[in-house]
């Protein structure tokens, strides 16, 4: 597994026993991270003109025409997806069309429409980056990871961008009519083009120095989107720790002890969670870990919002999201490799973005709406890892999914699943800290 600068390394690979599928990326870059604003209809006003994000959900297995315009005339910028290609052209009028050349990015580029959709739709968006000559297209999360398809201008071949208003999007289904009113696709329109991702680690504002900033290794707190920054502060400081307690400094070994010895509450607890619980099946078993509450739920996050995880060592979590929400996650104790991947829209395999990372004691990751949501954790390690997982809603988001969506791992098929509580924490230390004391010479 890879270290975290290792992220974005293209040349890293994978050692021979990791089963991890193939990297999808050459390269990383950045993030459009302002609120999305929803349009219910087919055409839009770009917010600042020349430049945005559009993402349009649709059901199509056709063929999909983004038109950006100067609102009555030409130029227009128009990006054609179909089943087998992304297109872009400028129509300079009625009758010219000029070619664009793109760069495919990523291997499922060769099928840009399904054949079959999925129920709930698939997101394709269209990025317009005047600052830096660069369109892009990419399909479900707004980030750079996800783009497909990108093209790079100059500024000469690239000034026209500057006049474009007007957005126009025709899916090739028939609008839907709701009380005889035509409704077309939903549009939703950023401000801001996908430019570049942050990195997924995040450490305070008194660790970065001049050259990982320019080296982009790490993020500070502060660019992260709101509702991470508030987890991040209730979870960096540094009495957020196993051994914080002076009565019972040796929770961490005492909670590995406990996951790791049959008759033992915590290995107890885990086969309690398979379906045959008196003798479990062994593959089953890997992906049973401990959640432990701490607080209670605000009604701002899916389940309660601040979880401590109990890694064995050799036990890992299904690929999942989060719901849409923002997650802080730091590591309290040994070590968790952690892999990000694309969607979790049915009928597609995830793909893995960039390098599985193992992150340390203390450090944190982050996710957010559209960056990192979807993951897999692992630990690959002798030692018992455990976690501190934050979870909250971005403000403007009006749904607050309770569930997370994972693959569900012998059948490949995609479940919901409830965020649920092992014990509470101060339930969880005193039962550690009584086993701890009673088994203290094995
Ligand atoms: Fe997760």
């Amino acid at each position: 597994m890879a270290d975290y600068l290792q992220f974005a390394d293209p040349f890293w690979e994978n050692p021979p026993s990791d089963t991890a599928p193939k990297n999808a990326f050459q390269h990383w870059d950045n993030i459009a991270m302002a609120p999305i604003s929803s349009m219910p209809m087919g055409t839009a006003e770009l917010s600042i003109v020349g430049q945005g994000t559009i993402a349009v959900n649709s059901k199509t297995t056709d063929g999909i025409e983004f038109c950006v315009s100067t609102g009555t005339s030409y130029p227009k910028l128009i990006l054609k997806l179909t089943q087998h290609s992304a297109t872009f052209y400028k129509k300079e009028d009625a009758a010219k069309e000029t070619l664009l050349e793109g760069t495919d990015l990523r291997p499922e580029s060769s099928r840009f429409i399904p054949s079959t959709s999925p129920k709930d739709g698939t997101v394709y968006w269209l990025s317009i980056d005047r600052s830096n000559w660069v369109l892009r297209y990419g399909k479900y999360y707004t980030s750079k990871w996800l783009t497909l398809v990108e093209v790079k201008l100059d500024d000469k071949k690239g000034e026209w961008l500057e006049q474009l208003t007007t957005v126009k999007v025709d899916d090739s289904k028939k609008p839907t009519r709701v009380m005889g009113v035509r409704v077309d696709p939903n549009i939703k329109i950023s401000r801001l083009p996908v430019t570049l991702d942050l990195p997924p680690i995040v450490v305070s504002n008194e660790a970065v120095t001049l050259r990982r900033l320019d080296f982009l290794a790490e993020t500070s707190w502060v660019n992260l989107p709101n509702a991470c920054q508030n987890l991040y502060h209730n979870i960096s400081g540094e009495k957020i720790s196993l051994d914080a307690e002076p009565e019972f400094q040796q929770l961490a070994e005492a909670i590995h002890k406990s996951v790791t010895t049959p008759g033992l509450w915590g290995h107890n607890k885990l086969k309690s969670k398979c379906k045959n619980p008196t003798n479990p099946d062994p593959k089953e078993f890997v992906y049973k870990y401990l959640r432990i509450t701490i607080g209670s739920n605000k009604g701002n996050s899916p389940g309660i919002p601040y979880v401590m995880e109990v890694w064995p060592p050799g036990h890992k979590s299904p690929i999942h999201d989060h719901g849409d929400a923002c997650a802080v996650i730091r590591v309290l104790s040994g070590t968790i490799q952690c892999t990000w991947y694309d969607t979790l829209v049915e009928n597609v395999d995830p793909i893995m973005l960039g390098q599985p990372v193992a992150l340390k004691k203390d450090q944190i990751t982050w996710l957010g709406e559209n960056q990192y949501q979807i993951h897999a954790l692992e630990n690959k390690n002798d030692e018992t890892c455990i976690t501190l997982q934050c979870y909250e809603y971005p403000k403007d988001n009006d749904v607050h999914e309770e569930k997370f969506r994972f693959i569900e791992t012998s059948t490949k098929a995609k479940d919901r699943f409830t965020p649920n509580s092992d014990s509470t924490f101060t339930e969880f230390y005193q039962l550690m800290k009584d086993e701890w004391h009673a088994n203290k010479s094995g």
